[in-house]
């Protein structure tokens, strides 16, 4: 065990846990899980998804997190020295690969978010209705220029966080942006409420019902768990690399997932209510967040401020996922090539700015171009979400239980744990329950 470590370390556990509930929090907890939840069961499916998380994403978690700690290593480095002189730091390449893939896109995303912020705050949202909106949003996909402008400073400005290294730069602004992303949800929370028919929104919202409860269900809020808490990317395990010998495991793992699940079903209160009040099915993806949502805030006295909110709050959500996904590939640059944190902060920012322009350039210059039905962006998520996540998770998890084993495993994850009585439980999962529901969340994205 090397205790005499030049490895940055992460400034106190709340910054830990603030960065690493940023990392979870992403545009998918406002765009997917609110959908999700409306269609499946409402509070019933609420209820199932607190016992996956328990049951598989805790569990998942907390071996990444180990996986780091005791490697000191990010994501192909964890493997490699692990397991030094076997093939397994591959895996650790494939999650590296689904990483970068889903940066060059999802900066493209995060770029519209600010876009909408800055248009939003100079008032070009706030008259418009549903049919200028759709307007709006072709507008600006269709563009050229525009949604590669928006990347390119959404990344610039993650890239210049993660430059300032961990405490410096990820701790400090997680700690500003993830409680910003609360207090945004709850400003907007208090005004929806407050709307005729908000109310019933969120209470239709909570309330369980269990007719529609079924196994697909299940196996759909075991994905949603998987990617809302970034498993797979390695994004987890790098942030564990930066934790001490002193940090609780079981008990921060508890904390970060119960946070995500927190702020999921916050989001989906706001969106759910917002919706409700107007008549509108929820839909999931860009015409909500970028159509329905602000066609109802511009109903709104003060439409702008509400806009700007929204807005705000999805681009702060965007960022700290984004600043977890360099953080990866730094890593492994810092680590794998003895190179400067500098260096390779620019090399990623630059290799990701290029990966997103056929994503950014997807509605405009190639929206001909189809591959298997798909335009560039949707095929990159595709492949990224539904493949290559997948396979590095399930991957992980057999590393983890089978290869490094879970009673190594166990030891790393007691240090500095008040207790780790779940222990068999936990091993037992990570040998036969996470492997199934891995390979079925593998199979089931290839072929829905
Ligand atoms: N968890 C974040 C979110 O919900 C980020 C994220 C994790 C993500 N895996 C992803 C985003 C895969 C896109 C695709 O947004």
């Amino acid at each position: 065990m090397q205790d005499s470590r030049d490895r940055e370390e992460w400034g106190s556990r709340t910054g830990f846990v603030l960065a690493t509930v940023g990392s979870a929090v992403g545009l998918g907890n406002v765009w997917r899980f609110p959908t999700i939840v409306a269609r499946s069961g409402g509070g019933a499916f609420l209820l199932l998804y607190l016992v996956i998380v328990l049951a598989v994403g805790i569990p998942l978690m907390m071996s990444e997190l180990a996986m780091g700690r005791r490697s000191q290593k990010g994501v192909v480095g964890a493997f490699r020295d692990l397991r030094p002189g076997t093939g397994w730091w591959l895996a650790g390449l494939v999650a590296a690969l689904a990483v970068l893939l889903i940066t060059s896109y999802y900066s493209v995303i995060a770029g519209w978010t600010l876009i909408y912020t800055l248009l939003s705050v100079a008032g070009g949202i706030s008259g418009l209705g549903s049919a200028g909106l759709t307007e709006l949003f072709a507008h600006l996909t269709e563009d050229t220029l525009l949604p590669i402008y928006g990347q390119g400073i959404f990344l610039v400005i993650a890239s210049t966080i993660v430059f300032y290294g961990v405490t410096a730069g990820i701790e400090r602004w997680g700690r500003i942006l993830t409680p910003g992303i609360v207090v945004l949800l709850l400003v907007l929370l208090g005004r929806v409420l407050f709307l005729e028919g908000g109310l019933e929104g969120a209470v239709w919202f909570l309330r369980p019902n269990f007719a529609q409860m079924s196994f697909g269900v299940a196996l759909e809020a075991l994905g949603q768990v998987f990617f809302s808490f970034s498993l797979g990317m390695g994004a987890v395990l790098t942030y564990g690399s930066y934790l001490s010998r002193r940090d609780d495991i079981p008990v921060n793992s508890l904390i970060i997932s119960l946070a995500d699940v927190g702020i999921a079903v916050l989001a989906g209160l706001v969106v759910i209510s917002a919706l409700f009040a107007f008549g509108i099915e929820p839909e999931a993806g860009f015409g909500l967040v970028f159509i329905a949502l602000p066609a109802v805030f511009n109903t709104l006295p003060g439409a702008l401020f509400w806009s700007t909110v929204f807005f705000l709050s999805l681009s702060f959500a965007a960022l700290t996922s984004l600043i977890s996904f360099l953080e990866v590939l730094n890593a492994l640059l810092i680590e794998e090539r003895g190179w400067s944190r500098p260096r390779a902060v620019v090399t990623v920012g630059v290799l990701s700015f290029i990966a997103g322009i056929p994503s950014a350039l997807s509605q405009s210059l190639l929206d001909s171009v189809r591959i298997l039905g798909w335009d560039f962006m949707g095929l990159t998520d595709m492949v990224a979400s539904n493949l290559l996540l997948p396979l590095s998770g399930l991957l992980t998890t057999i590393f983890v239980a089978w290869v490094w084993g879970t009673p190594a495993a166990e030891e790393e994850i007691s240090l500095g744990a008040v207790s780790f009585r779940t222990a068999p439980l936990w091993s037992f999962i990570m040998r036969y329950i996470a492997p199934v529901a891995l390979t079925y969340i593998l199979v089931a994205g290839l072929i829905f």
